[in-house]
């Protein structure tokens, strides 16, 4: 039991890490800050304006990865399929390091569309970058085989690509966004992520990958380390145990919130990890 929670304790800091690779220069470090997590819902109405735009950026940043990978290649590494399926997999996951370009963009009001624009610095993942996410993940869909496929095959050349997965395969270029109402609701501002940000979002992936969503253990851990299941770490508790227990207990949540789901069920309590669980099938949202 000691070595499982020092194990967590390993996950939640690998996971800052990966959380905090840039950082901000211009403003001083601030005190940790827990960003991120399911309490943030995607801007899932910003989609229409921004699908055709994000895709582009999918192909642009797809295209740029895998040919750093076929680089890195050589006779004794050779780059293998799987190993692009597995980029693909990951590369419209903000808080994963294939990711990290959709934590890099704002969304910004021009006239009458909303513009994506790629910023100097990683972000921390708010409404606007969900819902790239969110973009990006249903462009990708069921296709992230063929994709690589493609990506792998070196065929076409990256206008080539591009058009495929924009225009032919998603079809999200295939018609002009409409105009962007004038009464949109403001999105968040872009907010530099800062030395000591919690990205719960990287906690709880961090936990995902070594298969503690839904797993005996975590419940375990909620009763050594002594957390009642009503009982909420204080706010300003930025201590890593207080981070572990907000981490699992969301984590708890949101399994909950999909079994539910799945069911067909909407789950008594908590409404956030109820949208959650929606957004998070890209097959059961429109684009
Ligand atoms: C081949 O690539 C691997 C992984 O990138 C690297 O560790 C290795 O040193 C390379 N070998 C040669 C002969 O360049």
């Amino acid at each position: 039991m000691r070595a499982a929670a020092l194990l967590l304790l390993g996950v939640l800091a690998a996971a800052a890490a990966v959380a905090v690779p840039a950082l901000a220069t211009e403003t001083p470090a601030k005190k940790r800050r827990v960003v991120g997590g399911p309490g943030v819902v995607a801007r899932k109405e910003d989609i229409p304006y921004i699908k055709c735009q994000v895709c582009e950026l999918l192909a642009k940043n797809a295209w740029k990865q895998v040919k750093g990978m076929a680089k890195a290649a050589n006779a004794s590494h050779p780059l293998k399929e799987e190993k692009i399926i597995e980029r693909m997999e990951n590369i419209a996951v903000a808080w994963r390091p294939e990711g990290e370009w959709i934590a890099r963009l704002d969304l910004v009001e021009e006239g009458d569309r909303l513009a994506v624009k790629e910023m100097d610095v990683v972000g921390n993942c708010l409404g606007e970058c969900k819902a790239v996410q969110l973009a990006a993940e249903q462009i990708i869909g069921e296709h992230d085989t063929d994709i690589a496929e493609v990506l792998f095959a070196g065929r076409k050349t990256r206008a080539q690509f591009n058009n495929w997965l924009c225009y032919e395969l998603s079809g999200v270029c295939r018609t002009k966004p409409p105009p962007l109402p004038r009464d949109r609701m403001p999105g968040p501002a872009f907010e530099p992520r800062q030395e000591g940000d919690q990205n719960v979002d990287a906690m709880l992936g961090g936990l995902a990958d070594h298969g503690l969503h839904g797993s005996k253990l975590r419940d375990q851990l909620f009763e050594k380390l002594g957390v009642a299941p009503e009982q909420e770490p204080d706010e300003d508790d930025t201590s890593p145990e207080a981070m572990l227990k907000r981490a699992m207990k969301q984590a708890q949540l949101e399994d909950e919130a999909k079994a539910a789901a799945a069911a067909g069920e909407k789950p008594t309590g908590d409404q956030v990890s109820w949208e959650l669980a929606k957004t998070i099938d890209p097959e059961k949202t429109e684009l």
